[in-house]
């Protein structure tokens, strides 16, 4: 079965095409970094305008590489959570397309994409595993029992963990998306005698809690100003320390609650090395295991779409009626496959 995918939940336009039983895979990513940078964050109407702008030719393109349109079998798209518009813009043109073809469509949960990103790798992890989401918009622990069988053992009161990240980089004078940015400059030093907090970590439970870290920073900067270069790569250096340990602490706490020996990371925020050497470090010593999804399907793209949605078409699943896109879901709002 080869089905078409669709992402365009924030502002990534991505596209692919699988073929579910070998695996094949034709992709296209377009990221809209350059036209959100000068307003220091995603503009939504922008993004949904983009998306429409550029999802349909990078679909064609993709769709001629894959060996033309009747190929397909049928076509998934993101139906949440994200940005209204710009989830809506997928919607359309993923429903467009469907009935154009007389195909079947499916909506898709962004973050069942992205926990499942690991399985596009060749050394894919199996169930049951804990995934530790981090992205720009969640920050959760989930006890993936199954697939579509999710429980939240925790997740951010507050700030997502790549929001904290970006509010800092800004207020560091770095350019959006700062996430990457702040790592850049965190590692041209390494090491540093500021210590921020590491929120909640004495209460048990697996909760987190960002936006107080943002406000430290905000107080650091205040004491150190005008900053050094230095001083700079220090708070970024000691921001990141917080939020890694604080990750670290949490996920070995969900690996020993729950006897899983594996754990999986997904999100954007999961392509910091910082965190990803952390993780690999502590899981060696429990002798569990940490599976990472190639760096290209960490931040948002068509091919985790493509493979989650994909899976669940071929067992059978499909939209019946015309439906909503939902900017919030909950991931145990879905339910697994038979
Ligand atoms: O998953 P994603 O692409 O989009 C959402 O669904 O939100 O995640 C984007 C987030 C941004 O906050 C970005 O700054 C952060 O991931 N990010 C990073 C790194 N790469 C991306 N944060 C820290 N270190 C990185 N290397
Ligand atoms: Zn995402």
């Amino acid at each position: 079965m080869k089905v078409l995918g669709l992402e365009s939940s924030c502002d990534e336009t991505g596209i692919a095409i699988l073929d579910v039983e070998s695996g094949e895979m034709f992709q296209r990513l377009y990221s809209q970094i350059e036209c959100h940078r000068e307003y220091g964050g995603v503009v939504p109407e922008l993004a949904s305008r983009d998306h429409v702008a550029k999802a349909a030719p990078m679909i064609m393109d993709v769709v001629e590489e894959a060996g033309g349109i009747n190929e397909l079998d049928g076509i998934v798209y993101t139906r949440g959570p994200g940005l209204m518009g710009a989830l809506m813009v997928g919607a359309c043109i993923a429903r467009a397309i469907a009935w154009a073809l007389d195909k079947p469509v499916l909506g898709v949960h962004h973050m069942e994409g992205h926990l499942l990103a690991p399985m596009l790798s060749d050394d894919k992890p199996e169930f049951p595993f804990i995934a530790l989401l981090v992205s720009g918009g969640h920050t959760m622990l989930v006890d993936v029992h199954a697939m579509g069988q999710y429980k939240i053992l925790g997740e951010s009161l507050d700030d997502a963990v790549g929001e904290a990240f970006d509010k800092t980089a800004k207020l560091l004078g770095l350019p959006y998306p700062g996430g990457p940015e702040l790592a850049s400059l965190a590692a041209t030093i390494s090491s540093t005698e500021l210590r921020f907090p590491r929120p909640m970590v004495d209460r048990p439970g697996l909760d987190f809690s960002f936006s107080g870290l943002k406000t430290f920073a905000l107080n650091t900067i205040h004491k150190h100003s005008p900053l050094s270069d230095q001083s700079r790569a220090e708070i970024a250096l000691a921001f990141e320390q917080a939020v890694v340990d604080t990750l670290q602490i949490k996920c070995k706490r969900a690996l020993k609650q729950t006897g899983y020996s594996r754990l999986v990371v997904a999100g954007g925020v999961g392509a910091n090395q910082s965190l990803r050497k952390r993780l690999q470090v502590m899981t060696k010593d429990l002798g569990a295991r940490v599976y990472f999804p190639a760096l290209e399907y960490c931040t948002d793209n068509g091919a985790m779409i493509a493979y989650a949605g994909g899976l669940r078409m071929a067992a059978g699943l499909k939209d019946v009626d015309v439906t909503d896109v939902l900017p919030r879901w909950s991931l145990e709002d879905l339910t697994g496959l038979n």
